[in-house]
């Protein structure tokens, strides 16, 4: 009966098919990035085609997990949590089939240009001028619909989940139209309208952020709604999430320079971006031990909450990236790590660990909750777990390996003061650690398409039960 009421109160169209298009394309993002890294082990598979180079499907894969994936998924538990936590429907349907549709074809978009080789080169920023235009509409009809959803509550309060929603949507919309501000010279190119090092600072202040607020922060939302709901519990502490969150809209802006450390820029925006970036881990681990402490009294349902479990161990890995990141950030460590895979060995403990793991605990969640059914099948959901974590460890200390091995041979002298290897020489010796990341990122792919799998027969199940339109029908007559 209740969840025949949640039927008819909230508009769970939208957030149903976004949750599934999510699931679709982290299995998309992932394989292509399987496919790149299996490329730079074995550079063959590049077949001599444009098309299928490294360079052109690096941004591919980026594109694919973090907007596309991750974006889903974002405005999946977005439009979810703000119904319920305000207890009204979302303001307008019509503008959330809009976001929904905007957001896909953009994808596709995407998925379009990028093998062309249509690229404005700016990472994370890569689509041309159109695509930012669209984006930057699709993007403000999702917030404004966001907004006047809240505007429209029937609770006094705005729970903490909407607030790190809300703060990703302000600070995203302002970076990507300031980053995308070029010259159209034509359809598919333009030229940025910063030059030198203040396009290198502003691409790297949207950088940074990019990973601050929409991969940290909205991320963030997710864990404050879904970690408490699945554990049936309330967040532990209140106060610590309201000051995680001001510690992190305040903190991340001023942190892009640590990427550009040793660089043209001033020294001291470099130092100011390590300062701070080291003073982020204090409200960082806050959050994370609020976020696990929200279990307190009920750490036994782990041993049968394969959801519950996917986001706890989430929380563990953005407790390890937000210490591995200050601690890179520092001059001395980035001299080391800086062009190197141990880069990339921490955006994976973040992106496969983090963001990957509390999205796909975010999925499971939704797929029952707006089915009003079980999942089809929770054993698999118990393999998908060990294979991502499996996947995600295998992958993370390969690139922590070679990563700081390409590092100190780079920086290796000999008795004559000349260089001890030779850059070929590193190349080789990180082909063992490429082939090992390339079996992780398998590895955790495999876990992704059982999740599909899981959905989809969820939602056939569900479909053919008829417990969507039960649910509609028993609200109606009650
Ligand atoms: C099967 C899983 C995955 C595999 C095998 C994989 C593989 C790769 C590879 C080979 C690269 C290029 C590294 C280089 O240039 O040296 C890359 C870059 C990247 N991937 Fe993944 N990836 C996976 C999943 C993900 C997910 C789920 C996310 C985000 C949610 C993600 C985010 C990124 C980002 C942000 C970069 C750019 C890193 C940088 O420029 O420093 N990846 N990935
Ligand atoms: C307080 C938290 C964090 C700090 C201070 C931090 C700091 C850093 C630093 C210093 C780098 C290397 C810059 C370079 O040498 O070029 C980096 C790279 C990166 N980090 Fe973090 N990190 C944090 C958390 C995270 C989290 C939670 C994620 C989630 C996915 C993440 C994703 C990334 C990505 C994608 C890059 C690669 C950017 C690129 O070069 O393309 N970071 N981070």
């Amino acid at each position: 009966m209740v969840e025949a009421t949640l039927e008819q109160k909230y508009n769970y169209s939208v957030v149903r098919w976004f949750t599934i298009m999510s699931a679709v394309y982290l299995v998309v993002g992932a394989l292509v990035g399987v496919y790149i890294a299996s490329e730079l082990a074995w550079p063959i598979l590049n077949f001599d085609s444009p098309y299928l180079s490294f360079g052109r499907l690096r941004p591919l894969h980026t594109n694919a997990v973090i907007f596309a994936f991750g974006g889903c998924i974002l405005m999946a538990t977005a439009f979810y949590t703000v119904q319920r936590t305000c207890g009204v429907r979302l303001w307008s349907n019509r503008m959330a089939w809009f976001t929904f549709w905007g957001w896909n074809l953009i994808i596709v978009s995407a998925v379009i240009t990028l093998p062309l080789g249509l690229t404005q080169a700016k990472e994370y920023a890569e689509l041309e001028w159109p695509i930012d235009i669209a984006i930057a509409v699709v993007w403000l009809s999702y917030m404004f619909n966001f907004i006047m959803t809240i505007v429209h509550r029937k609770s006094s309060h705005i729970y903490v989940s909407n607030w790190f929603f809300l703060g990703m949507m302000v600070m995203i919309t302002y970076l990507h139209v300031v980053n995308s501000l070029a010259i159209p010279v034509s359809l598919f190119k333009s030229y940025s309208i910063f030059a030198g090092v203040q396009d290198a600072m502003i691409q790297w202040w949207w950088g940074h952020n990019a990973v601050g607020f929409y991969l940290t922060a909205g991320f963030l939302g997710i864990m404050y709604y879904f970690v408490p709901k699945q554990a049936g519990k309330p967040v532990f502490s209140y106060r610590l999430s309201v000051i995680h969150f001001w510690a992190l809209m305040f903190g991340y802006v001023w942190l892009g320079a640590h990427h550009l450390q040793y660089t043209a820029l001033p020294d001291w925006t470099g130092s100011l971006g390590a300062a701070v970036s080291m003073a982020m881990i204090i409200p960082s681990w806050g959050g994370a031990v609020n976020g696990m402490m929200t279990l307190s009294g009920a750490w036994d349902k782990l041993r049968t909450d394969y959801v519950l479990r996917f986001l706890i161990m989430s929380l563990a890995f953005y407790a390890m990236s937000v210490f591995e990141g200050p601690v890179m950030s520092l001059k001395t460590v980035n001299a080391l790590s800086h062009y190197t895979d141990w880069t990339i060995g921490h955006v994976h403990s973040g992106a496969l660990g983090w963001v990957g793991m509390v999205g796909i605990g975010a999925i499971y969640h939704l797929i029952t909750k707006t089915y009003h059914i079980e999942l089809w099948s929770t054993r698999l959901v118990n393999t998908h777990f060990w294979t991502a974590t499996i996947g995600t460890l295998v992958y993370i200390v390969a690139m922590w390996v070679s990563g700081i091995m390409q590092g100190l041979m780079w920086r290796a002298y000999d008795e004559y003061g000349t260089l001890a290897y030779t850059f070929a020489e590193s190349v080789e010796a990180m082909h063992p650690y490429y082939a090992m990341r390339a079996v992780g990122g398998a590895i955790f792919l495999a876990g992704a398409v059982m999740m599909l799998v899981n959905v989809v027969m969820t939602v056939l199940t569900a479909n053919s039960q008829g417990s969507v339109q039960k649910a509609r029908t028993a609200a109606a007559t009650a």
